[in-house]
């Protein structure tokens, strides 16, 4: 059983915080492997730690978490192993809302909805009509969904925008394409981690994390921690993020940043 031990508390800075932090969970089926169980009982433990993270995300202060919960490329799988992944998804989205929503949190998702069983997109919907008047933390979904389908979805809306005459080429600009896809609205993740040891991107955001620092950890997915968790927060807290500037400019604006700077506290 994955450990829900006590965790130690960050003392970093909310300056230093990412808003927005991106996970692809990986590892389920090789932790359930290793543990001589099938595929699906990683998946069922995995579900188990999203709770734990969504909470320690929301006391951090962090604005936006998206969770890689089922990509594109998943419908390939055994269709077993496809029908179990949504029902802990429905099964998640029924037994956690009303605590989400006691906890102030937002819900969004991102990707094809469309191949969704019409139970499970109603739920998703209903769920994030239910959270729309929070204010806190918001739990991004990244479900039935592919970075290359989401860039095409949204090259193909602006080409209809064009062809309607509503706009006109000279218009199109990098803000103009964030705004036509799936995250439109949110900031670009700062931090993104994938667990299980594997160093790939996946078809994940490639368009929002060109500017976002990857923290890369061998635990799989259902041993993700929150102290795991606090270490990939302090990892980005070392950091310096230089967006194509040289260090010395990046101190001086940092210097200016820090007068700022508000009290530092435990989450
Ligand atoms: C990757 O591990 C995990 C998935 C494809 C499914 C993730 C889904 C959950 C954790 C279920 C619930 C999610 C939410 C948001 C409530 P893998 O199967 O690719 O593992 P492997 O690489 O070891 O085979």
């Amino acid at each position: 059983m994955p450990s829900i031990g006590l965790s130690k508390p960050l003392n970093i800075s909310r300056e230093i915080m990412p808003r927005h932090v991106a996970i692809i969970m990986d590892g389920n089926g090789r932790w359930a492997k290793l543990r001589g169980r099938p595929r699906i009982f990683g998946h069922k433990y995995g579900a188990e730690r999203v709770r734990e993270i969504v909470e320690q995300a929301g006391q951090c202060g962090i604005e936006v978490l998206t969770l890689y919960a089922f990509s594109d490329e998943n419908w390939k799988r055994p269709i077993e192993e496809i029908g179990v992944i949504m029902h802990l998804l429905e099964h998640y989205l029924r037994k956690e809302r009303d605590e989400l929503n006691r906890k102030n949190v937002q819900f969004r998702v991102i990707g094809d909805l469309s191949k969704l069983s019409s139970s499970l997109r109603n739920l998703v919907l209903e769920t994030r009509t239910m959270l729309s008047g929070n204010s806190g933390l918001i739990l991004n979904v990244a479900l039935s969904y592919g970075a290359r389908a989401e860039m095409t979805r949204a090259v193909a809306a602006i080409a209809a925008q064009l062809a309607a005459g509503q706009l006109k080429p000279e218009q199109i600009d990098q803000e103009l394409v964030s705004s036509n896809l799936d995250t439109a609205g949110l900031p670009d993740p700062d931090l993104v981690i994938r667990t299980s040891g594997e160093q790939r991107i996946s078809n994940f955001l490639l368009w929002q994390a060109a500017y976002s620092e990857f923290y890369f950890t061998p635990i799989m997915w259902p041993d993700f921690t929150r102290d795991e968790f606090t270490k990939a927060l302090e990892s980005f807290a070392s950091r310096e993020r230089r967006f194509g500037l040289t260090s010395a400019q990046v101190e001086s604006s940092n210097q200016a940043a820090s007068m700022q700077k508000m009290e530092s506290r435990p989450c």
